[in-house]
């Protein structure tokens, strides 16, 4: 087979959590143009529903999966339906809020709460997405963390130890799955110019983010597609437990010139 025939999906189906916008919407395209079946996830069905519209427009093959990440009834839900219409080879577990609060300001339920949905959620939909995986032999998972993981910030407890918790978590899976045809990765970005990222990114605080960069630039949300593409395709078949950066060398330096 040809290197670039490894990264083809056809007649693969994959769920993108957060896919109605920023790196989950373009972490969907990539899959879908590889040619996956892509089932979008969002909370507001309103917002998944022009995006599944705009790829089956453009000759590809979408449906929605609206829920969110907080119900576990209604993704248990989205999940039977999937299972019932085929199958889900690919999980891509995107969805990742943030709380901005201080250490002074951030309450013990508030820090639940953000751990709930970053963290317990993803744990949830894994172990739902697998028993059908593991009886196929086949099959991958793709957790969306962040440099976060292992660098903290200021005003990000919560998000930080989610994230944190997330990467481990990949890791814990991949040494159970591995041997049963399943793999788990993880993707940590770095600082992409997502929607939600614009206002802050263009303030003067975001230049200092910006300087911390040795690239000297944010990342453009479509940046993020490659790996997701590579990890899940054939192309990354031996690899598992990983965690591909994808920060412009952030995660990789102290200082920059
Ligand atoms: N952007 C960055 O620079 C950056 C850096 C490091 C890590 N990351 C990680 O990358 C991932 C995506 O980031 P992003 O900036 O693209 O995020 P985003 O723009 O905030 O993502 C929004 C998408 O997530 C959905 N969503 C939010 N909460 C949800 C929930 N509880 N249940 C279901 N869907 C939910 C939104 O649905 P609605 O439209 O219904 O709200 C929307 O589709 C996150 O895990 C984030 O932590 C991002």
């Amino acid at each position: 087979m040809s290197i670039l025939n490894s990264f083809r999906l056809d007649g693969r189906v994959a769920l993108i959590t957060g896919a109605a916008r920023g790196l989950g919407w373009e972490m969907a395209q990539a899959l879908a143009e590889a040619g996956a079946h892509v089932l979008l996830n969002g909370r507001t069905p309103e917002r998944v529903q022009p995006r599944v519209e705009q790829l089956c427009a453009s000759g590809l093959s979408a449906a929605m999966a609206p829920f969110d990440m907080a119900d576990r009834a209604a993704m248990q839900q989205a999940v039977q339906d999937a299972l019932a219409a085929g199958r889900i080879d690919v999980l891509i577990n995107n969805v990742g809020e943030r709380d901005r609060r201080s250490l002074d300001a951030l309450t013990p339920a508030d820090f639940e709460r953000l751990i709930d949905v970053d963290l317990n959620a993803a744990f949830a939909l894994a172990k739902m997405v697998l028993p059908d995986m593991l009886a196929r032999r086949s099959g991958r998972i793709i957790m969306v963390t962040s440099i976060a993981a292992d660098l903290a910030a200021p005003r990000s407890a919560s998000y930080v130890a989610a994230k944190g918790g997330l990467a481990a978590l990949v890791r814990a899976i991949a040494a159970e799955t591995g041997a049963r045809g399943v793999t788990c990765n993880a993707i940590a970005p770095g600082f992409f110019m997502t929607e939600t990222n614009e206002r802050m990114f263009n303030s003067p605080a975001g230049e200092r983010w910006r300087e911390r960069v040795p690239m000297r630039r944010f990342a453009e949300p479509r940046e993020i597609a490659g790996a997701a593409l590579f990890l899940a395709s054939d192309a990354a078949s031996y690899v598992n437990g990983h965690t591909l950066v994808v920060d412009g060398g952030v995660s990789a330096t102290f200082i920059t010139l």
